[in-house]
């Protein structure tokens, strides 16, 4: 700005409309430049999605999770091809942009020119009229070119401005976007749990649109006992552990809480009540002591409290032997400061010992009401599957608990047992009522029991 007005205080000195010419050949270069930042701000928006798939594409290539099957089913080529097209898409956008940007710019330093050589030539003429001393031409070309010069960096950086401001919206739909559930305005505290949970007339789907998941479940999960839900792939049972964590709320209907609606209680407080361990739980690429820790940060540094869950959920003796026992870290993809001298220390567990570890990340003691096993032992041998539920038990004993399994011979401990089907409760009762009742249940348990009596005596013959 200084040196604009510097240098075009010099121009008027010439005539004003030297400063005028000089000045208002900046107005078609904002113009330019600001329609141009406008078209790479939509440009970005717009190839938002063919960057995210590429992202996906990339992951897929480089994680060693999916490095089994990309290499036996060998579609590392063809998820390849699909990252580069994405990539050719993503590149040819900036090309449209750039080559836009290209012939603005071209159009803008023909025009710059074309006023620098005009006013060179007026005070070359004007020079030789004996109007102007040579020391006048020098002058006026370098406050000419000094002008422009600042006038070009003024532009670049008010529509650099300009553009960041556009893309900055993006940021602030996402900031103002608002919790996804609606947070009561004075949340009343989450008592002990005394009496039970109950959803009472339930139903839910993921989005307005998508099917029902749930269409009226009423369900009542008493303190103190442990509820069995079973149910077939895809049946919701998932999706009502999730509307107990209040990760969603129901569509229609309500869950309660003691008789209190869940959503009248800050959604934090309650989740601090409940412990989950879900089926698709996470293996965190950290030490096993902060895996098991994630379930309860306060135990980050209470060994005692990680090793009581780490031996219900059967995994203490696998941890304690780790090189570095419960401090090793469980990746082998970085690997830790303190182990730089040795960075074969990282450890990768087996699927039936990450599951147990996520156990252990559930069932760390604290102020819970409320322990939901989401299928805790899909990925467990026989032998440990049987010990982990006994050590359980004695866990649950007095706590609320909510158990999904397929497994129904390890349903059968619970106190009662409820079937989801077609999104409603379909049958419920003890195992022994409900096998004598004859429905889904008996059906299915009957056909487990068969399976194994039938293996045992193939064998055995
Ligand atoms: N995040 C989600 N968004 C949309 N639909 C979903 C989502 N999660 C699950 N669903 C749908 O909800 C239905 C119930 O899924 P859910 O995971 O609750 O089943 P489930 O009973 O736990 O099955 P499984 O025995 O296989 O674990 C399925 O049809 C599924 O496609
Ligand atoms: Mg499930």
């Amino acid at each position: 700005m200084i040196t604009v007005l510097g240098f075009a205080g010099t121009l008027l000195l010439l005539g004003p409309w030297v400063a005028v010419v000089v000045l208002s050949s900046a107005v078609p270069a904002m113009m330019a430049e600001v329609a141009v930042s406008r078209r790479r701000a939509a440009m970005v928006g717009r190839i938002g999605p063919a960057q995210r798939r590429e992202l996906f594409f990339s992951s897929l290539l480089t994680n060693p999770d999916a490095a089994k099957e990309v290499r036996l089913f060998g579609v590392g080529r063809y998820l390849w091809r699909r990252m580069t097209t994405e990539i050719e898409t993503i590149n040819r956008e900036h090309r449209r942009v750039d080559r836009r940007e290209l012939a603005v710019q071209a159009a803008l330093a023909l025009l710059s020119a074309a006023v620098t050589g005009g006013l060179l030539l007026f005070a070359v003429r004007s020079a030789v009229r004996g109007e102007l001393s040579v020391g006048d031409v020098v002058l006026v070309v370098a406050a000419v070119a000094s002008v422009q010069t600042a006038l070009a960096g003024l532009v670049t950086d008010t529509v650099s401005s300009y553009q960041a401001l556009l893309l900055f919206r993006h940021y602030l739909i996402v900031v103002d976007a608002g919790p996804d559930l609606p947070l009561s305005p004075c949340p009343r505290p989450v008592p002990a749990l005394r009496h039970g949970i109950e959803l009472r007339d339930v139903w839910f789907r993921y989005a307005d649109g998508q099917p029902w998941v749930l269409r009226g479940v009423n369900l009542l999960i008493p303190a103190g006992l442990t509820t069995a839900v079973v149910g077939l792939n895809g049946a919701g049972k998932s999706t009502l552990v999730k509307l107990l964590c209040r990760l969603y709320d129901p569509t229609r209907g309500a869950v309660l809480w003691d008789g209190v609606d869940v959503r009248e209680f800050d959604p934090a407080q309650l989740r601090g009540r409940v412990r989950t361990v879900f089926q698709d739980a996470l293996a965190y690429e950290l030490t096993a002591r902060e895996n098991i820790a994630m379930g309860d940060l306060t135990a980050l540094t209470d060994q005692a409290r990680i090793e009581a869950a780490a031996r219900t959920a059967g995994v203490h003796d696998v941890l304690n032997k780790l090189p570095r026992g419960y401090e090793t870290l469980l990746t082998r993809i970085f690997f830790a400061e303190s182990d730089q001298g040795d960075p074969e220390t990282g450890m990768v567990l087996s699927g039936g010992q990450q599951q147990r570890l996520a156990l252990a990340r559930g069932l760390i003691l604290g102020a819970s009401d409320l322990l939901i096993l989401d299928e805790p032992s899909s990925a467990l041998d026989a032998e440990a599957e049987h010990d982990v539920h006994t050590r359980l038990r004695a866990a649950r004993r007095g706590r609320t608990g909510v158990l999904i399994s397929h497994r129904l011979g390890v349903v059968r401990e619970a106190d009662s047992i409820v079937v989801l089907a077609d999104g409603v409760i379909s049958e419920r009762g003890s195992h022994d009522e409900l096998i004598a009742e004859g429905g889904a249940y008996a059906a299915l348990f009957e056909l487990q029991a068969a399976g194994y009596r039938a293996s045992t005596t193939e064998v055995l013959s």
